[in-house]
């Protein structure tokens, strides 16, 4: 067997010396938990966004888990969300006592296909959670009017749409009642873990704000409801604003980066590259593309393929209704994101990338397919 040329992971962090003197700055304070550095990276992030307020907690599942606590998801109620994401998705909504219905995607944008929203909506739905799946934003201003006629509240779950936009604005405006991100090390910008609320509803914020340290807000207010320690530390926060100066930077190279493998993919009939839409401008969390069905490779094949050449490509997004946690779903037939869990690739995708590495990963796949 020949040793790879290189050894390149599906993603890496983008982390150096300007994050190190942060921290370090952190602990020499003597303050290290949610502190003044917290509040000044929410004030950082909801400006970055164009929201009025931003509440910073522990992870992205912990940011849409309150949200959906603040908007009144409960025992008794459904919320509709894709199969087609992190099973975080799902499980935030039965952590709030609800029960998920799944829709299917719109095989473009691998989102939401809001025609279908009608065909699944349930007397007790009360909440659509809107996932903008590896940074593509998705179709929010269908999902806003089927909601609004439906007296149903939306959420968005932005956790991989850092920088993303719809409209030319920044996902977590917000375009709903609130969007949830992550800072988890695959994403954009991280703080190892952690995650943000953003919205411009002030109520609603306060509610998040108790929710995530013990139901407190101010403490002159005493506990107001039964919380959570959803905290984000002082230590956190300081990489996350070292990391959001980097932002701009780092979404531009994504994006031309992805622009790269387009160019190169674009070419071979049996890819089939993500589209590109005028309103919504992707973050490129990741380079998602399709094997389409041939006769000469598999999805699986390539991916081996990849792996033994050191380049870590993963298949798509496993359906979350298929999942042993999820068995009363397991026999649903949601064609669009099964078929996308079948066929798609992704391929390595961060800001170190360098030029001869993404040449290897092009060149390697195209020979893979090519050879077969
Ligand atoms: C679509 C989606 N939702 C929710 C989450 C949960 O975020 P976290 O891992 O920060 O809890 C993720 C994480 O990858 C995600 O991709």
């Amino acid at each position: 067997m020949t040793i790879p040329k290189y050894k390149i992971p599906i993603t890496k962090p983008d982390l150096g010396d300007d994050e190190i003197f942060a921290v370090s700055n952190v602990i020499r304070s003597g303050w290290i938990m949610q502190g003044n550095c917290v509040s000044e990276f929410e004030r950082a992030f909801a400006e970055y966004v164009g929201a009025k307020t931003a509440i910073a907690v522990s992870s992205g599942t912990a940011a849409l888990h309150l949200a959906l606590l603040a908007a009144g998801v409960k025992q008794g109620k459904t919320v509709i969300c894709p199969s087609y994401s992190f099973i975080a998705t799902a499980n935030v909504i039965r952590l709030c006592g609800a029960e998920p219905i799944f829709v299917d995607i719109d095989p473009e944008t691998y989102n939401i296909e809001p025609k279908l929203l009608a065909s699944v909506s349930q007397p007790n739905t009360c909440a659509i959670l809107a996932v903008h799946q590896v940074g593509l934003p998705a179709n929010i201003e269908e999902i806003n009017l089927f909601a609004k006629e439906h007296n149903l509240v939306v959420i968005e779950d932005a956790a991989c749409a850092i920088g993303s936009e719809y409209n030319q604005e920044k996902i977590g405006k917000p375009h709903s009642l609130a969007a949830g991100f992550s800072f988890h090390p695959r994403k954009l910008l991280t703080t190892g873990d952690g995650g943000i609320v953003t919205t411009n509803d002030l109520d609603f914020a306060k509610q998040v704000r108790c929710l995530r340290q013990h139901g407190i807000d101010n403490p002159k207010e005493g506990y107001q409801v039964v919380g959570f320690n959803y905290r984000l530390t002082d230590l956190q926060a300081a990489i996350g604003l070292e990391q959001i100066k980097k932002l701009p930077l780092f979404l531009s190279h994504r994006r031309s980066q992805a622009k790269r493998y387009n160019q190169a993919f674009s070419r071979c009939p049996l890819l089939g590259i993500p589209k590109e839409f005028p309103n919504m401008l992707s973050n490129f969390q990741s380079y998602q593309m399709r094997l389409l069905p041939n006769d000469k490779i598999t999805r699986d094949e390539l991916l081996k393929g990849l792996i033994e050449a050191g380049i870590f490509a993963q298949a798509g997004i496993q359906p979350i209704h298929k999942q042993v946690i999820y068995k009363e779903f397991n026999q649903l037939s949601l064609i669009e994101t099964e078929k996308a869990a079948q066929q798609v690739v992704m391929l390595p995708l961060y800001y170190s990338l360098s030029e001869s590495e993404q040449n290897y990963i092009i060149e390697t796949t195209l020979n893979l397919i090519n050879k077969h």
